[in-house]
């Protein structure tokens, strides 16, 4: 079948070990998995980590790429794929099984004609979203989901700020916000991208590190050492910093005087469970919200779509069709 797939690792040139090509389908599936036909695939930051040696291992290789999907299972039935693969035997929130792995650490990714799960990680797809808006939800739309509701209790009127508004779990922060009632403030470096985030809800846009008209009571974060700083800076004493990746790099100043000066809370948070992933489709459905999709190429045109996202050049999420 045709797939994409790290061949190689490499942390200066992540793309030098990305394969688009032809794979065999796996001879041997477990007890109790599933066999999905895919039909979209989103791309997520987490692809590139990959390529660059951060989660994936060099024994794994190849390793067929890509978390999230949506597509057709043996039965005819239209799932999303849930990304979180946790022991068969933990019982609770799949995202603290400390044996768990994200669909392409240890077993083959989604960018392929074909994904094997558990039959538990497939939840049913609404036929009002497409496969494409479909597949942006597990894992960036999920993290978001979690980071606002789950971890750092966000209330309907409260203010939160967006840190880096053009990535694809800072689009799904914005629109989540705003679908839940919260103002919502949002960065970006680029002018564009902060006109584009404005349009998608955001009640006001500010450049990287600007002073905001009053402190917030909570930072979403992804971007990590770039905005960190300004995050603290950004919140009311007592204020919430909730944190889900560092993609500009993971040790900045830590600033503990701030910290428990002001008696902030700094939250991590990773992914969701699959009951999140349930409520987050029915949120889509039933207050009208879809996930926002910079473009959607074939499968083949893999390599373009990782070079935009590799670039920083994209705003929302890049979807691979079938
Ligand atoms: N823990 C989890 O479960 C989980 C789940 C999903 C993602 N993540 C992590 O979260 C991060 C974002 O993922 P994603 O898929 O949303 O990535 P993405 O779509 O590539 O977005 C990254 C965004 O970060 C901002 N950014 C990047 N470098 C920056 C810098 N030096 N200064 C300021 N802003 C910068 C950019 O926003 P602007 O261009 O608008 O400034 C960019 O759009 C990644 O590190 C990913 O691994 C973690």
């Amino acid at each position: 079948m045709l797939a994409v797939f790290a061949k190689s690792l490499s942390a200066d040139d992540p793309l030098s070990g990305l394969i688009v090509g032809e794979v065999d389908e796996p001879s041997r599936v477990p007890d109790g998995w599933a066999r999905v036909q895919v039909r979209a695939a989103s791309l997520n930051h987490h692809d590139l980590w990959s390529l660059r040696g951060v989660g994936l291992r060099a024994d794994a290789l190849p390793m067929i790429l890509g978390c999230d999907a949506a597509g057709v299972d043996e039965d005819g039935n239209e799932v999303v794929v849930h990304a979180v693969v946790s022991d068969p035997e933990w019982r609770g929130d799949e995202t603290l099984d400390p044996r768990r792995s994200i669909l392409s650490e240890v077993h083959a990714g989604t960018f392929a004609e074909s994904v094997w799960v558990p039959r538990r990680n497939l939840v049913p797809k609404p036929p009002e979203l497409s496969f494409a808006e479909a597949a942006c939800l597990p894992t960036a739309w999920l993290t978001a989901y979690r980071m606002l509701f789950t971890r750092a209790g966000l209330q309907p009127g409260a203010t939160v700020l967006v840190q880096g508004a053009g990535g694809g779990v800072a689009t799904a922060l914005i629109v989540l916000a705003q679908a839940a009632g919260a103002r919502v403030w949002a960065t970006s470096r680029s002018e564009e991208k902060r006109e584009r985030a404005r349009a998608l809800g955001a009640d006001a846009v500010f450049e990287p590190g600007a002073r905001l008209p009053e402190r917030v009571d909570v930072v979403a974060e992804t971007v990590g050492a770039a905005t960190w700083d300004h995050s603290l800076k950004s919140l009311k004493p007592g204020g919430t910093l909730v944190i889900s990746g560092a993609t500009s790099g993971q040790n900045p100043e830590a600033s503990l005087n701030r910290i428990f000066f002001l008696q902030l809370s700094v939250v991590g948070s990773t992914m969701g469970t699959r009951d999140e992933l349930e409520r987050l489709v029915r949120l889509c459905v039933e207050r009208d919200v879809r996930p926002v999709i910079e473009s959607e190429l074939p499968l083949e045109q893999a390599r373009d779509a990782f070079a935009a996202l590799a670039a920083g050049d994209v705003f929302g999420k890049l979807v691979l069709t079938r």
